[in-house]
């Protein structure tokens, strides 16, 4: 049969209306959805919040896209989820609906600031739209792990006998007394011959597809010789849990100076200080501040120079910017340091008195106070 030249040309008009057409939702989904959840955010923040500076600070500011980019384990990373998920490290957002909601509390402490998202969730970081996000679009095969499936990311860095994912510590178990190491080979685990290598399984397929392999072994070749084994729901679910962990990558496997570096920074705790000037001024230095920052002309120029803080900003707004940067400035490169909640009263305090700016011990502007008198 022969297509007219009419008929040709309509179907390619079609063709091409049609591509245009999903082009546009396509980009008007990427361009709205996320904006929509960081007006969300901006508009209960600004609810939240009770320093009148800090909400005018708010009330000037427009959606940004958040992005974390995480160099600490493994290839690097470009994580961008907490665009909408943008209260996840702010202890205000508790009650909040989704994508807005506080992170729930989880076992050991994995700063976001550090850790990111996809190393826990997988997922796709650079997504802005939520199932491209979530790599639940077809071709992810990494997508979101949530709920008890969250252990085989765990795996990743704390291999499988952590007490906090015991679906992990069970599959891992069964993997022998289930006889599967006898077929399977897993790198230092186990070496099978009958079936298929399964050292990288768990990037190769996603959740759906292992616990067919193991529920239904002729689901993908009719002539698998892979027995159907008696498994009970709970054993399958581990026993999958378990198969994607297996990515052949484990994220600690950096230098070792790396790892000790972060074992350090996590086990020196912040210590009390009185909420003094002069205590807040030590602070100041002893976190290295002036790497970034300036005040009267001494300090690096990455960040703002600081020299008449104590004008533009409130103590309020000082101490929720240290807890919280992106929560006040939209894509904020500040560092995630620890601190103790006196020590942040303190760096405030001392921030609050600069007024005053001094270039080689001469004054060149200085304010006068609300009660007229110049410092
Ligand atoms: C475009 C906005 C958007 C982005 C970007 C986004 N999410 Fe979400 N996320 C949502 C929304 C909306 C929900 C709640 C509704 C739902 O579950 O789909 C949600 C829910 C979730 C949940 C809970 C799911 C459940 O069923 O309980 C997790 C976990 C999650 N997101 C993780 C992530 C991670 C990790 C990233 C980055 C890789 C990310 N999200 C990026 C919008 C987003
Ligand atoms: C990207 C790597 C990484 C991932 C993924 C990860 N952790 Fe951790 N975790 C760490 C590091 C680093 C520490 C700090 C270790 C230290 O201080 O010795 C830690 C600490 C902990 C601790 C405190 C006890 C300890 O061993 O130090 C627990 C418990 C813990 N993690 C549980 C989990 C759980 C549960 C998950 C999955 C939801 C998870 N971790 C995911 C890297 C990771
Ligand atoms: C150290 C591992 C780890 C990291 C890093 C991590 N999460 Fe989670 N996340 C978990 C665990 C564990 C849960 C609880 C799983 C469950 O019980 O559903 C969870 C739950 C969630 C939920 C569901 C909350 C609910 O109430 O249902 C969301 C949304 C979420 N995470 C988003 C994120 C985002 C966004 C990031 C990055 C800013 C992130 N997570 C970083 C481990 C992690
Ligand atoms: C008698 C040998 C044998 C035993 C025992 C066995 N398997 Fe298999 N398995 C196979 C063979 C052979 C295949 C390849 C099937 C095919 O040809 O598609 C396979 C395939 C798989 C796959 C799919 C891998 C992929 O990349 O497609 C998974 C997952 C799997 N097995 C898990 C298990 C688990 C878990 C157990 C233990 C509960 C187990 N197997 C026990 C022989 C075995
Ligand atoms: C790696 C560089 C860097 C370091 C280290 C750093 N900052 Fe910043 N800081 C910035 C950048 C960039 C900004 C601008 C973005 C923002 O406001 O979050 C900023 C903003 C600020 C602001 C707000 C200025 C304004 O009016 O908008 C204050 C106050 C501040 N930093 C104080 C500190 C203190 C105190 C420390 C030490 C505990 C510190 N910073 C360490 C880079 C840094």
């Amino acid at each position: 049969m022969r297509i007219g030249n009419t008929m040709k040309r309509a179907l390619l008009t079609g063709a091409v209306l049609l591509l245009l057409g999903n082009a546009f939702i396509i980009y008007r989904n990427y361009d709205t959805e996320w904006r929509a959840y960081q007006k969300q955010y901006l508009a209960l923040a600004i609810e939240k919040t009770t320093d009148p500076q800090t909400r005018a600070v708010l009330e000037q500011r427009t959606p940004v896209i958040e992005q974390l980019v995480v160099t600490g384990f493994g290839k690097q990373r470009v994580d961008r989820c907490m665009t909408c998920h943008a209260g996840i490290d702010d202890a205000r957002f508790s009650d909040a609906p989704q994508p807005l909601r506080t992170h729930p509390t989880i076992p050991g402490n994995h700063p976001y600031r550090t850790f990111g998202c996809t190393t826990c969730h997988d997922g796709n970081g650079r997504g802005l739209a939520t199932d491209d996000a979530h790599g639940t679009t077809k071709f992810w095969m990494e997508p979101l792990l949530k709920g008890a499936d969250i252990e085989s990311g765990c795996a990743k860095c704390h291999g499988v006998t952590l007490a906090e994912t015991p679906h992990l510590a069970l599959g891992a178990r069964l993997f022998f007394t289930k006889a599967c190491y006898g077929c399977h080979k897993i790198e230092g685990v186990s070496d099978g011959k009958l079936g298929v290598e399964l050292t990288r399984v768990g990037a190769k397929w996603p959740l759906a597809y292992l616990e067919e392999s193991i529920v239904v072994p002729k689901a993908n070749n009719f002539e698998s010789i892979m027995p159907k084994m008696d498994l009970s729901p709970e054993e399958v679910k581990a026993l999958v849990i378990y198969l994607k962990s297996l990515t052949g990558e484990n994220l600690m496997n950096g230098p070792v100076e790396r790892y000790n570096a972060i074992k350090a920074w996590r086990a020196e705790r912040p210590k009390d200080v009185p909420v003094t000037v002069e205590a807040g001024k030590r602070a100041f230095a002893d976190k290295y501040c002036d790497a970034c920052h300036t005040i009267n002309g001494v300090g690096g120029k990455t960040g703002p120079d600081l020299s008449v803080i104590g004008l533009q900003r409130t103590k309020e707004w000082m101490v929720q910017h240290h807890l919280n940067p992106r929560s006040l400035v939209g894509g904020s490169v500040m560092p995630d340091l620890k601190y103790a909640a006196t020590e942040l009263e303190a760096i405030a305090l001392y921030l609050s008195t600069l007024k005053t700016l001094t270039v080689d011990n001469a004054v060149v502007y200085a304010v006068p106070d609300s009660a007229g008198a110049t410092h």
